[in-house]
């Protein structure tokens, strides 16, 4: 089958015949149907991320299940299925006490399966497969785990989209900061993720919602997802006009989604006192970020970071997917572009180059 693969950092990725084992107990095969552009994989071509090589990309994805390994119950033959790239193990601390997103066993399997091998290989050359998804190719084997059925009403790209930055976005906002209703939020970053923060924070009924965001189109379209006010890095002091906005206190609940220290500090220092600090974006392995201690102290400020919008993939997603349906949240003109997967390099220079929304491979 046809694959993207990246053989190497900071290169483009290449368009590959590779083999697929069929799956072993617990693993399911699925046809992809759509594959989204996100900024994690980006951070792994770059380099800023490190998973090992040769790998398949590809972490937001749905698609078809074509068949099932042995003791596999859950799905079947047919079935329409968001993945998830934090599949669980069921039994290990994190599982069970409410936190599949931290599983230990998928974080023990990083690259691989839960049993510590690999389906894809080129040869004898063995290809990993990221977040135990790899969909940035016609097929994959996946867990079992990692399946979240969903209804044949949901159009394949949106159902794509639930697998990462809905999930991410509006956990973030519902689970990780737990938004109260009234209050005031500022969000750094309004890109894939950052939109669905803000569609979040919406649906909870924040009062003021800040965009802020170096591109002034990525501004405007915020506004149509939520947004109430927006803030220009590059024209104006992010902090300034996020203190001037609310009043001079800074806002409730700051978010961090670009992935970066200096974003990080942003979301800091624009925080209020008492104010939660919820850290979403992957910034480059090693990076710190300086947080004035004593303002910590003082002004007791919370910094959290945030996985998988802090969900229980296979219980929030559906959970998603009934909002998306309600139309309490919009997934449907998050959708921007549509590539074939052959476009796979170009899809990433849009996403890097500043255009808005969500790019979503469909032709594979
Ligand atoms: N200040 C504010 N916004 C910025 C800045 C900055 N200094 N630099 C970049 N941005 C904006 C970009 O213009 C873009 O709109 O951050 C946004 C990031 O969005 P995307 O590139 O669409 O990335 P996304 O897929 O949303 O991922 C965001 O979340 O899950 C993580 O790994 C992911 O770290 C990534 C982050
Ligand atoms: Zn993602």
């Amino acid at each position: 089958m046809k694959a993207a693969i990246l053989r190497e950092y900071g290169q483009p990725l290449t368009i590959e015949q590779v083999e697929l084992d069929p799956p072993k107990a617990g693993e399911v095969h699925v046809k992809i149907e759509a594959a989204g552009i996100c900024r994690s994989d980006l951070h792994f071509m770059k380099g800023e991320a490190r998973i090992n090589l040769p790998a398949v990309l590809g972490h937001e994805g749905s698609g078809t299940v074509m068949d099932v390994g042995p003791g596999v119950t859950g799905v079947k033959p047919g079935d329409h299925v968001i993945l998830s790239f934090v599949p669980y193990c069921g039994r290990c601390h994190f599982c069970l006490t409410n936190r599949a997103n931290l599983c230990d066993a998928h974080a023990a399997t990083a690259g691989v399966l839960f049993d510590g091998t690999t389906r894809l290989h080129k040869g004898d050359q063995r290809i990993t497969h990221m977040g135990k998804v790899a969909c940035f190719a016609q097929e994959a084997v996946v867990p079992e785990t990692g399946c979240v059925p969903v209804g044949k009403d949901v159009p394949w790209a949106q159902a794509a989209l639930i697998g990462c930055s809905v999930t991410t976005g509006v956990g973030a906002a519902m689970f990780s900061a737990r938004i109260a209703p009234g209050s005031t939020v500022a969000v750094i970053g309004a890109g894939g993720v950052g939109l669905n923060v803000i569609q979040g924070a919406r649906l909870l009924n924040a009062s003021k919602i800040i965009a802020v965001d170096i591109g002034e189109g990525k501004l405007e379209f915020a506004m149509s997802f939520g947004a109430t006010h927006t803030v220009n890095p590059t024209i104006q002091d992010p902090v300034e006009a996020i203190k001037k906005i609310t009043g001079g206190v800074g806002a409730d609940y700051t978010f961090e989604v670009f992935g970066s220290p200096q974003t990080a500090l942003t979301a800091y220092n624009a925080a209020r006192k008492g104010g939660t600090v919820v850290i979403v974006g992957l910034a480059p392995i090693g990076d710190v970020a300086g947080f004035d201690l004593v303002s910590m102290v003082r002004q007791e400020k919370t910094v959290k970071g945030s996985y998988y919008g802090s969900t229980r993939p296979a219980v929030d997603m559906p959970t998603m997917v009934e909002l998306y349906r309600l139309g309490k949240i919009n997934i449907d003109d998050l959708v921007t572009r549509r590539y074939k997967l052959e476009d796979i390099n170009k899809a990433y220079q849009d996403l890097d180059g500043g255009e808005i929304g969500r790019g979503v491979i469909t032709q594979f």
